[in-house]
């Protein structure tokens, strides 16, 4: 096959602060995604893009083109059992530190009458994958077929998926991304964000933009201009989409890791868990309730009720999971652990959402290698929040992994992360604005 275009060419542009042609972008992916351009050559154009940016134009293009590097799933016929259109909502968070909100979130949208077919994602730098979590319950698994995809969004109203045949080109540029230092890009995050879900079939979508220590992008103001520009995205593709910008210099609730954060969902779903878990629970469900047309339930109820519990038991149990293991005491711990004290007493103050999320990676709850196989029990405890009273000797954090020799790398992780003073830190919003309504 004559090739239009060759790599070192198209890495060369960007590499000198070119702008890449649409032919050469479709070229890239399309090379790419069927092995004519290799890993090596992936590399150094994503590390290029990362470091040189991509004009409008350039991301629209290549998220098209991973777009259309696979299948686009199509559910506007599909009805429910009872006969009436599945209104069809999905959230998508740019990445966080104990950023577990799906696993409580999508049983809440499933009771409240909505359907989320949902393209998840596994571990990515230092932040936690949804689907690495979800299959820490024993037998869980998120590679459904098309056909299970739309059954089970008839008959519960969910899926929870790896994105497979959908968008495969974000599929390897993903895996290629936590293994070379080149996540924190506005272009790689929104066009891998978009494309899987301009590809999963969703209607509406409402995205999680995380600011703060503990995101992918530095600043507020460019993860604004992250979620300014998935939400344009999501319009040029008719796709209704809303952003909401919350905080991320502390992790989410008080487990960051792979099954302890199943066992913090579970504690929501059954009408407790941390206030600020609960908080963006209910916030992300009332936004894809209106995006949806969905207003009638208050989502609050749904966890108090049981509603929701019933609703993420019954999806566990569609995608192979253990429902007996649905307890905090029957899901996977680290054979060893590690206790960091609280050195005077005081008052807790914040928690680097950055360093904890390396430290948490290092104990073993990510991937250093692609395809490498995470510990499920890897995890962090937070025992004393940003705010709360604390004793000298007190616990502050217990480390869980099976491979004890993590234990030296992920506590220096932690060295200067946290602090305990005689004042509580200054207190911040949880949702700092709403974009795209
Ligand atoms: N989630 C994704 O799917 N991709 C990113 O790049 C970041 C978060």
């Amino acid at each position: 096959m004559t090739e239009s275009f060759d790599a070192p060419t198209v890495i060369r542009t960007k590499r000198d602060g070119g702008v890449l042609s649409d032919e050469a972008i479709d070229w890239v992916i399309d090379a790419y995604t069927h092995g004519r351009v290799a890993d090596a050559q992936m590399s150094a154009l994503l590390m290029a893009i990362f470091l040189r940016g991509m004009t409008g134009a350039e991301i629209t293009r290549w998220t098209a083109a991973m777009i259309d590097s696979g299948e686009r799933l199509d559910f506007t016929n599909l009805r429910s059992m009872d006969g009436t259109r599945l209104a069809l909502v999905d959230k998508h968070s740019t990445g966080g530190v104990g950023d577990k909100i799906t696993i409580p979130l999508v049983p809440v949208i499933m009771a409240c009458g909505g359907a989320v077919p949902q393209a998840a994602g596994r571990g990515l730098g230092h932040t936690g994958g949804t689907l690495d979590k979800l299959e820490s319950i024993p037998g869980f698994t998120g590679e459904l077929t098309k056909a299970q995809i739309r059954q089970q969004l008839c008959d519960l109203g969910a899926a929870i998926f790896a994105a497979g045949e959908l968008a495969p080109a974000d599929r390897k540029i993903y895996a290629l991304r936590d293994v070379t230092a080149t996540t924190e890009s506005l272009p790689l995050i929104a066009s891998s964000i978009m494309s899987k879900k301009i590809a999963e079939g969703t209607r509406a979508l409402v995205l999680d933009c995380k600011v703060g220590s503990g995101a992918f992008l530095a600043t507020e103001a460019e993860s604004r201009e992250l979620a300014r520009t998935m939400v344009d995205l999501g319009a040029e593709h008719g796709l209704t989409t809303r952003a909401l910008l919350t905080d991320m210099e502390v992790p989410l609730g008080r487990t960051v890791g792979n099954a302890v954060e199943v066992a913090e969902s579970l504690e929501v779903l059954e009408g407790g868990g941390p206030d600020d878990v609960v908080e963006l629970t209910l916030a992300l469900a009332r936004e894809m309730l209106d995006a949806a047309g969905l207003d009638a339930i208050d989502p609050a109820q749904t966890l108090r009720d049981g509603t929701a519990m019933d609703r993420f038991r019954a999806l566990v149990e569609a995608q192979g999971g253990d429902v007996a293991a649905l307890r905090a005491e029957a899901l996977p711990l680290g054979e060893h652990s590690e206790t960091l004290t609280a050195p005077r007493g005081g008052t807790m103050g914040d928690i680097d959402a950055m360093a904890v999320g390396l430290a948490v990676w290092r104990l073993g709850a990510g991937r250093s290698m692609p395809g490498e196989q995470v510990q499920f029990g890897a995890g962090l405890r937070i025992h004393r929040r940003p705010g709360e009273p604390v004793a000298a000797g007190e616990p502050l954090f217990t480390l869980y992994s099976d491979t004890p020799q993590r234990f030296g790398a992920a506590l220096a992780q932690l060295d200067g992360a946290w602090s305990v003073g005689d004042e509580a830190p200054v207190a911040r919003p949880l949702i700092i604005d709403r974009i795209g309504m």
